[in-house]
């Protein structure tokens, strides 16, 4: 089956969902469970819900939330398999794609933990000539990096300095996990990108 790509605002995200479709569903990047709690629960009170988060500092606030249809596995995006945490008829990952240096981290692994009438859900920011006005300086310009042996557009950002412990890292909890710089898409090679990197 050839999968379909939508671009939704936030509200309009249930409406294209088929709910009964859905019974096993994974929150990449879970945090300290917010989204799980206020989102994904009320909207699947019978779905068994995985949360996976690999920074300490969230993940104790995770087990915190932990019941018979929650459970959380403490892993980075780039090892997720289907080995480690199953299969998943609805992808949830918010605020992670723009923390990865190369964003096919996030995408290959989900050919592993998907089937194919799957829901895939990714939000995250975009780097823009709008975005870049408003940025701070030093704020990297728009260039081209080559992802998987294709051309993307986007930016670089800067997560942390690269001297920082791994603890000081830990307590850095929206950041990324490890790379110091992370590489924001434009939504034009966002859009291509995730049609080239998920089949
Ligand atoms: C900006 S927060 C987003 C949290 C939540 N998903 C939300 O949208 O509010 C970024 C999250 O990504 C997690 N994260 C960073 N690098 C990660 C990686 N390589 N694998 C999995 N999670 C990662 C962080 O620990 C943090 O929980």
């Amino acid at each position: 089956m050839k999968n379909t790509i939508k671009e939704l605002p936030y509200d309009q995200l249930f409406e294209v969902i088929d709910k009964n479709s859905v019974s096993r569903m994974i929150d990449i990047a879970c945090h300290k469970g917010e989204h799980i709690h206020d989102i994904l629960q009320p909207n699947f009170p019978d779905a068994e819900i995985v949360g996976v988060e690999p920074k300490n500092v969230n993940f104790v606030e995770c087990l915190k939330l932990k019941t018979e249809k929650l459970n959380f596995f403490q892993l980075d995006c780039r090892a997720l398999n289907r080995d480690n945490v199953g299969v998943f008829d609805l992808v949830w990952s918010f605020g992670l794609i723009y923390h990865l240096d190369d964003p096919t981290q996030l995408i290959k692994p989900l050919q592993s933990i998907t089937h194919e009438r799957s829901y895939v859900c990714i939000e995250g920011h975009v780097a823009s000539k709008n975005e870049q006005a408003h940025m701070p300086n030093p704020n990297p310009p728009i260039i081209s990096k080559t992802l998987d042996g294709e051309i993307y557009h986007g930016k670089m950002f800067k997560e942390f300095d690269e001297e920082i412990s791994d603890s000081e890292k830990d307590q850095l909890d929206k950041a990324s996990l490890d790379n110091p710089w992370s590489f924001w898409l434009t939504k034009e090679s966002a859009i291509v990108f995730v049609s080239a990197s998920y089949h």
